[in-house]
């Protein structure tokens, strides 16, 4: 007995056998009361008409005859009926049936005394002098003379006669067809549960090897929509919102956010690798050009003269410096990444800031001889953000607009206080970025192909950095550009806390 269904199904066979068995104990015990009761209301008045027929006992002296004769006409009527005369101690004085079926000469008189004071609860039974072992309902009279209670008329309905009559009748066609029906109701209705719980048992069966083809598959993507999600979605049963349906569709969610997790982590692993694979080629190419110069310097130092000795040197110093910056943006991203980095909000003014950051970059400009022109109003231009993290923001966007901005050409960033929030756009006439790759410009270590700047101080990390820190402010950064005409990045900052 392992599956649910046996277990239901001999839980349910238990509780109708039991349930039939009760109903027919109870319906065999009510109908008895019934029977007795109906019996004893019908005959209540029988030992009263007895007695008043004719004067049983005279000054202590029994009338047999006269007690006989009524007897016999009483059972004639109602043969059922047993009648006996009883004194006053509840002593049986006389009776019209065979003496030798008599087991007591008593009665007891408690429930005649009951009965006679009405008021009682039927059926109410009393002693059956021909049948110790149960008890029967009677009726009872006093007999009285001269106003004296000489005695009392106590007739027992049901005597043995019914009791012969009904184990005669046990086994009828009657009780037999009760009985049938009986044992058909209930394994009618063992068949419609067993049916019920067979159906119900069958949807969790297939739920189950579902379950399992899923796993089996390895969470296989095909398998999800062929075998699984059909099964479960779109059949007839399976649509049912009950308990069952609702587990189908909670274990459908589950195992598609479980394929979900498995595409995401394999697209992790592959960035993952991606990324070390950037990683180790952009410092492997500086670390072997300064291995080269710093051997040749070596090897060399005696005929290199002093010129080409300091060239070398500078050479392997701007290596250095780029392999510094490399890490260090490296370090900064993970840490961005990582949870460990939480935006220490604050309310400054984002004109100010740019103030600072523009002034950094004034000389770098001029030696280009590109024009900064910033347009913004300090008083409309506070933010609640993070002042350093922006000014890293700022800083990127601003050299990359120098770094792929030629010569001559000119750079605006402006600020624009809108109803919630400040909006900032940085704009240059520098080379562009091709259509095909502006959605590619925020990934790490993407360098666009087509650019005049010097790939050799370029990580790639500087945008994906700056999409980063606006990421933790919930802000988005856009991007829109011409090639040969210019670039133009933009995002907004909120201007208060609930913004
Ligand atoms: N203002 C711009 N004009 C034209 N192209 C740009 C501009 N800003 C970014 N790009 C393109 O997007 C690429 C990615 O920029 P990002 O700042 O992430 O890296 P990078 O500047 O090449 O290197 P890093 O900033 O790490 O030193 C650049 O290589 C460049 O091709
Ligand atoms: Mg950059």
């Amino acid at each position: 007995m392992k599956t649910l269904f046996a277990k239901l199904s001999t839980a349910l066979l238990m509780i109708v056998v039991l349930i039939g068995t009760s109903f027919l104990i109870v319906v065999q015990f009510s109908t008895r009361l019934y029977y007795e009761e109906i019996t004893q209301r019908l005959n209540s008045s029988i030992a009263m008409y007895v007695t008043e027929e004719r004067q049983l006992i005279d000054d202590g002296v029994v009338n047999t005859e006269a007690l006989s004769l009524l007897a016999q006409q009483a059972m004639i009527i109602n043969p059922t009926v047993e009648a006996y005369l009883l004194d006053t101690q509840g002593a049986i004085l006389a009776h019209a049936l065979p003496p030798e079926s008599m087991l007591t000469d008593r009665v007891d008189l408690a429930p005649v005394h009951a009965l006679l004071a009405g008021d009682v609860d039927m059926p109410l039974r009393g002693t059956d002098p021909r049948n110790l072992d149960r008890q029967k309902v009677f009726s009872a009279h006093p007999v009285v003379h001269n106003g004296v209670v000489q005695g009392y008329l106590y007739a027992v309905l049901g005597g043995q006669k019914y009791d012969e009559l009904a184990d005669s009748i046990r086994g009828s066609y009657i009780q037999k067809l009760t009985f049938g029906a009986l044992v058909a109701i209930v394994s009618g209705a063992f068949l419609v549960g067993w049916l019920v719980f067979g159906l119900l048992t069958r949807r969790l069966t297939r739920l189950t090897s579902d379950v399992r083809r899923f796993s089996e598959a390895d969470f296989d993507a095909t398998m999800l929509v062929k075998g699984f999600d059909a099964s479960v979605g779109d059949g007839p049963v399976r649509r049912r919102r009950d308990e069952i349906g609702q587990l189908g569709a909670a274990f459908a969610a589950m195992a598609n956010k479980i394929y979900e997790q498995f595409e995401g982590l394999n697209e992790t692993d592959r960035l993952r690798r991606e990324l070390v694979s950037n990683v180790s080629h952009d410092l492997r190419t500086p670390l072997a050009s300064m291995h080269g110069y710093v051997e040749t310097l070596l090897i060399k130092n005696d005929i290199l003269s002093t010129h080409e000795r300091k060239r070398y040197l500078e050479i392997a110093r701007k290596h250095t410096q780029h392999l510094t910056r490399l890490v260090e943006d490296l370090f900064e991203l993970s840490k961005l990444d990582s949870a460990s980095v939480h935006p220490s909000l604050e309310y400054f003014s984002l004109a100010e800031l740019l103030q600072d950051v523009t002034q950094e970059f004034e000389l770098e400009a001029g030696k280009k001889d590109i024009m900064i022109e910033v347009s913004s109003r300090p008083e409309t231009s506070t933010v609640y953000a993070d002042i350093a993290l922006m000014q890293r923001v700022l800083e990127n966007l601003i050299r990359n607009a120098l770094k792929y901005t030629p010569k001559g050409g000119s750079i605006s960033i402006s600020l624009d206080k809108r109803s919630d929030s400040v909006a900032v756009m940085i704009a240059d006439t520098g080379c562009g970025i091709a259509k095909e790759d502006l959605s590619r410009v925020f990934d790490r270590f993407y360098r666009s192909e087509h650019h005049d700047g010097d790939s050799s101080t370029s990580a790639g990390l500087g945008l994906a950095i700056v999409r980063r820190i606006l990421d933790l402010h919930g802000s988005r950064i856009t991007v829109t550009s011409e090639v040969n005409e210019g670039t133009c990045f933009e995002f907004e900052l909120p201007s208060n806390k609930a913004a």
